[in-house]
């Protein structure tokens, strides 16, 4: 089957998914649920949290406020939107924006494992520390676990079946909505990407 038909094929399930605590709510609010959106090809794949009021509006990931910052930054370090692949952990929204719970991120994270094994990016960018986290547990770098301002832009290395997988994780780009400090910041890690694409 083709990456893309692979990667439908999880779309469909997703639809589907009524044992999601967040399905519900979906349902009632004529919510979208958000896969992902990008190249299929793409040797950077950028993992963030949950959709938010927009991207369940659109069912498109990071395209409210963070997104903006996330695609300037992109732009800043000479990337395109459509050359990345973007997602999240979740898949849908959950209620007022809450942080992920546990249940939902085992439940949502097995969808995220199988979109990164049909990629088979070369590095990973977690975005905020619950993606942050998951990947690097994922990959079996849990005892390099620190908090997300401490690993933000830093270089993990991981082995996977089809090669080396780099992953640099980064603070959430919403930090730098309303703060400009934090945008230099962010975007010191956004140019470790682009060293190690
Ligand atoms: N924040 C996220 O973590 N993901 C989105 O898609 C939008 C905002």
């Amino acid at each position: 089957m083709s990456k893309t038909n692979l990667l439908k094929k999880i779309k469909e399930e997703i639809i589907t998914l009524k044992e999601s605590p967040l399905y519900k709510l979906r349902i009632e609010n004529s919510y979208f649920p958000v896969i992902g959106e990008g190249n299929h090809d793409a040797k950077l794949v950028f993992v963030g949290e949950a959709p938010g009021g927009r991207e369940a509006a659109t069912g498109r990931p990071f395209c409210g406020s963070a997104g903006k910052i996330l695609t300037e930054c992109l732009k800043e370090i000479g990337i395109e939107r459509k050359d990345v692949y973007i997602t999240n952990i979740l898949k849908d929204r959950p209620p007022k924006n809450r942080d992920p719970l546990p249940n939902e991120i085992e439940l949502y994270a097995s969808f995220l494992d199988r979109q990164i094994e049909i990629i088979k990016p070369s590095l990973i960018a977690p975005l905020g520390r619950f993606s942050g986290e998951y990947i690097m547990r994922r990959y079996g770098l849990e005892n390099k676990i620190k908090p997300i301002t401490k690993m933000h832009g830093n270089l993990f290395r991981a082995q996977v079946l089809y090669g080396e997988l780099k992953i640099i994780p980064l603070l959430h780009p919403a930090v730098a909505i309303y703060n400009r400090s934090k945008r230099d910041i962010l975007m010191k890690g956004f140019y470790e990407l682009k060293n190690n694409i």
